[in-house]
């Protein structure tokens, strides 16, 4: 979806920036928001670009970095640590062989932490894009990377 198909679908109301800059961060490849279309969204809403700019620094789920096209963020909040996120973090940041906040050279995948997911039930848990995986282990882990990266190759 282009810049200009997100504006068609919401009227150029305030209250409609969050979808307006979700649906166009998913609709590009870098799962980000530079700064051009930033002032595209702050004109089309009659906004200026500091107080959009400010809505996307204050969400994490927003970034004007260019990310992967799978974001990891893996959950760091209580429940989740007490059952071994610190170190699925850390096995993620070995296998990935990047940072926290970083992205892969084949841009597949950007690794974020994030505060409780929700699922405290099955902490330890992540979410990668929209999907959410708990009860996780390393091995667990793996294998979710291992299908993302085949679903990639065969598409
Ligand atoms: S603490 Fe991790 S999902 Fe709630």
């Amino acid at each position: 979806m282009s810049v200009t198909e997100v504006f068609n679908k919401y009227e150029p109301k305030k209250e409609n920036l969050l979808l307006i800059l979700h649906d166009i961060q998913d609709s590009i490849g870098s799962r980000s928001i530079d700064e051009t279309t930033l002032k595209k969204v702050a004109e089309y809403l009659d906004m200026s670009l500091s107080q959009v700019y400010g809505v996307v620094s204050f969400y994490t789920m927003y970034s004007t970095k260019p990310r992967g096209k799978y974001i990891i963020r893996i959950c760091q909040s209580p429940t989740c640590h007490l059952m071994g996120s610190k170190s699925l973090l850390e096995h993620l940041k070995e296998t990935l062989k990047i940072d926290v906040n970083e992205t892969t050279s084949d841009k597949m995948f950007t690794l974020e932490t994030s505060s409780c997911l929700g699922v405290c039930s099955e902490a330890p848990a992540m979410m990668i894009n929209d999907t959410v995986y708990g009860n996780l282990t390393e091995e667990k882990v793996n294998s979710v990377l291992e299908k993302l990266r085949s679903n990639h190759e065969n598409n």
